[in-house]
């Protein structure tokens, strides 16, 4: 049964902002009872565990920072590796933005990654998150957010029209929960709860290699059956995931 989504206007300042997005986001359902929640110059979603932090797109603070401050580089993040390629500052197509954490790790990393969402709460969790980098104060984040982060107004890949060609389109689609929901980290939770899974996400592949770029690479949990597989070029493997990487002849003019 599906529910409304709840919004709640605790600071009026953000309301104004995101008028047009929160009137797209007017009737809306979701499988599970959720609540849009905008305060204190932040938006968020809370799930249906009232005990629970809402999730929120924090590119300044907490584990992000962390990774971009600390983290191993390109050749130790998996992500990376199959992206770059041996290109240095490479322009990446992220196809499922999302919350927008790998688009962040590939930027952080030299990339320009421009992205595509098709969810509008998570659109407004992601353009709201890209704010925040932008006024943040610290210097890193206001370049990587600012000039290597572009929330594309096309919300997939396909309808794209302009005139970027990417070096690589990176696809990451929802896929159905294996573990048990409490050792699931609590945003992607929460994601599973306002999304479920990404069920044409063999269409979109199919669609996105038609459109013949120089590389695709598609992100699968380790027990999911590759797709495409006598297409696929080599693929990087981390602990729980593959990324699989399928070249294309890179003479796509963006169309498909
Ligand atoms: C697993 S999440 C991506 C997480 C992201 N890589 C991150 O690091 O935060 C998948 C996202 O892709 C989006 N998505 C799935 N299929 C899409 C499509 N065909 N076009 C645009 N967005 C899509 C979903 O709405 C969801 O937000």
């Amino acid at each position: 049964m599906p529910f409304p989504l709840k919004i709640a206007v605790r600071d009026e300042a953000l309301a104004g902002l995101y008028q047009k997005e929160l009137s797209e986001l007017a009737g809306l359902e979701t499988p599970a009872p959720l609540t849009l929640i905008l305060d204190s110059g932040k938006v968020s979603l809370a799930g249906s565990n009232a005990a629970e932090a809402p999730v929120l797109v924090d590119f300044a603070g907490g584990a992000l920072d962390y990774r971009r401050a600390h983290g191993g580089g390109r050749h130790s993040e998996g992500v990376a590796r199959a992206c770059f390629g041996r290109l240095k500052n490479p322009v990446i197509f992220d196809g499922t933005a999302g919350l927008g954490r790998d688009a962040f790790i590939l930027a952080s990393l030299g990339a320009r990654v421009h992205l595509f969402e098709r969810n509008p709460v998570v659109r407004l969790l992601l353009r709201d998150g890209l704010r925040r980098g932008r006024e943040c104060g610290i210097p890193e984040v206001l370049e990587i957010t600012d000039e290597r982060m572009i929330l594309e107004d096309a919300f997939s890949v396909t309808l794209y029209r302009g005139s970027v060609i990417p070096d690589t389109v990176y696809l990451d689609p929802m896929y159905p929960e294996r573990k048990r929901s409490a050792l699931v980290k609590k945003d992607m939770r929460i994601f599973h709860e306002l999304l479920g899974q990404d069920a044409d996400r063999e269409d979109y592949l199919l669609a996105v290699l038609a459109a013949d770029y120089r590389k695709t690479v598609m992100k699968l949990p380790k027990w999911a059956e590759i797709m495409e597989p006598e297409r696929v070029n080599t693929a990087v493997i981390t602990k729980n995931h593959r990324f699989v990487v399928y070249a294309g002849s890179g003479r796509s003019d963006g169309g498909v």
